[in-house]
């Protein structure tokens, strides 16, 4: 969970893997989905969101409609009213959202019958889905509807997400990039404390090595997709060389702790994705609980987007 703690509590974002983009919360398909779903609901309905992040679905319902009463938990220790500061559009909804850290799917602390509806964007399938699945029908009203868009394995996301984790462990873990970083960072101190001839030389060496080690990983990309991933790394480590007088090795660390957290990330995500089997025995293994169970897929131009889970209590 410590790689979760410290997404949420040092990104002034709403989103998970908003290293991408909509880091100010879900737009498009996502969001149609969720404004379709909430149109069903009236004006001042309970809504509980399950692993929130910093809030994402929760600001698009209370979007929707300011008087809903939402409420949102996540297992990780949470905090978007202390993190999300005012430049971030969305500060204005947060603030009327009650947020719980430190909350688990599976344990949820709220008394039967509290909410209209339970929701979930790429969240639930994180959890143990008995225990939370036993939890989200207990909170619900009869007739209340748990809706949750889960995580689908050949979806077009996860596709990027396993390439991220290759890509990462590339540059993290198999290549030479960070030893070579790391002298670099050493030969830089020597070379300002030191200006010798001998001391010039390795710098330089170090760092035609250090760029052309840039260039051969961009240059061996099988996709432009993948060439994407490598230019979101080099993005934050191109400064660093070219600054090598401020240059520290605790800068590099600190790179290269949040690239192993974000990898991490994406292999809870890959860890959490149903396939077409898994969703077929979590219909076969819980609907008989539920006075409905559905699961579809949602696509858009891109391709599968992921699975939507509907029951209803
Ligand atoms: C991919 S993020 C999604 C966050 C948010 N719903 C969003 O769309 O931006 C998955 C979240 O699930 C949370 N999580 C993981 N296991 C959980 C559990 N057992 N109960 C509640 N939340 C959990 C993580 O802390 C993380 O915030």
């Amino acid at each position: 969970m410590n790689h979760w703690n410290l997404y949420w509590n040092n990104e002034n974002t709403l989103n998970s893997f908003a290293e991408g983009d909509q880091s100010t919360g879900y737009t498009g398909e996502i969001a149609n989905f969720w404004s379709n779903a909430f149109s069903h609901l009236s004006d001042d309905a309970s809504i509980l969101d399950v692993a929130t992040g910093n809030g994402a679905l929760a600001v698009l319902a209370k979007k929707y409609s300011p008087s809903f009463r939402v409420t949102a938990i996540d297992a990780a220790n949470i905090n978007p009213h202390a993190i999300i500061n005012n430049s971030n559009e969305n500060y204005q909804w947060l603030k009327d959202i009650t947020f719980k850290g430190n909350v688990r799917a599976e344990e949820l602390p709220f008394e039967e019958n509290s909410f209209n509806v339970v929701v979930s964007q790429f969240g639930f399938e994180y959890a143990e889905p008995g225990a939370a699945l036993t939890h989200i029908h207990r909170v619900l009203q009869t007739n209340g509807e748990f809706v949750a868009l889960i995580h689908h394995n050949t979806s077009f996301i996860s596709a990027d997400c396993r390439l991220g984790i290759d890509v990462l462990q590339d540059i993290l873990v198999e290549s030479e990039l960070f030893d070579l970083l790391e002298a670099y960072c050493e030969a830089s101190a020597t070379l300002q404390s030191e200006k010798t001839y001998e001391n010039e030389q390795h710098f330089q060496t170090l760092n035609k090595s250090l760029l052309a080690l840039f260039k051969k990983m961009q240059f061996e990309c099988q996709s432009e997709q993948e060439l994407d991933w490598y230019n979101e790394t080099f993005k934050r480590l191109v400064p660093l060389i070219m600054d090598w007088q401020t240059l520290s090795l605790d800068k590099v660390k600190c790179i290269k702790n949040d690239l192993a957290s974000h990898k991490l990330r994406l292999q809870d995500q890959v860890d959490a994705y149903w396939s077409e089997q898994q969703a077929n025995d979590f219909i076969a293994r819980f609907q008989s609980q539920w006075s409905s169970m559905a699961l579809e897929q949602l696509t858009c131009n891109e391709g599968i987007l992921c699975w939507v889970l509907r029951a209803r209590k």
